[in-house]
């Protein structure tokens, strides 16, 4: 099967296209502008959904920064297993800083909130979080993003960052994976 037939077999729906995504990320780095400038900044992308939200994002920003990142890990397969590990370490100190924290997508809220905890325990003055995706109706926790571009539909999704067990996480849109792939 080539990438398009397989591809073709996945996809249920285009969520957001390119195009929407560029112009909505364009307009939330300008609000995070405004509501950030003359904080000391370090941004910590979470690794590996992070990508290419981040570098996208980040070009946008007209702020003075620093770039982390972390890796943490939920989820295995297309269901979350309520654990959030951090794996690697932070390469610069953030104490007394303003992370910027950001992810791929918030759905149960777990991930957010622990990393938030853990860079809080490290020292951070303040955590504020950024997400591409925010899944609606899907908190296992009461955490919200305070940065969100999107809010999608409770589907499992994929696209710019999302992957489908590891892959399609460079497609250039946001998609909704085919009932019968995960339900
Ligand atoms: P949470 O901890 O449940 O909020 O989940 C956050 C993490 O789960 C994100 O960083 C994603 O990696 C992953 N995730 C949640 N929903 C989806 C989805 O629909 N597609 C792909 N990954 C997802
Ligand atoms: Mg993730």
């Amino acid at each position: 099967m080539t990438f398009n037939d397989e591809l073709k077999a996945s996809v249920k729906k285009v969520l957001v296209s390119e195009k929407e995504i560029k112009k909505s990320i364009k307009a939330l780095a300008k609000k995070m502008t405004k509501d950030l400038e003359g904080e000391d900044l370090v941004v910590v992308g979470l690794l590996t959904g992070c990508i290419p939200f981040l570098p996208d994002l980040l070009k946008e920003l007209k702020l003075k920064l620093l770039v982390n990142y972390v890796q943490a890990s939920s989820y295995e397969g297309t269901a979350s297993t309520g654990k959030v590990k951090v794996i690697g370490e932070l390469k610069e100190s953030i104490e007394g800083k303003h992370v910027i924290l950001v992810d791929d997508i918030i759905d149960t809220g777990l991930t957010l909130k622990e990393l938030s905890k853990y860079l809080y325990d490290k020292g951070a003055k303040k955590v504020t979080t950024c997400v591409l995706a925010s899944k609606v109706g899907t908190r296992k926790v009461a955490f919200e993003a305070d940065y969100v571009c999107f809010e999608v539909p409770n589907e499992y999704v994929f696209g710019y960052g999302l992957d489908y067990n590891g892959y399609y996480r460079n497609l250039p849109y946001i998609a909704a994976l085919k009932d019968e792939l995960y339900k």
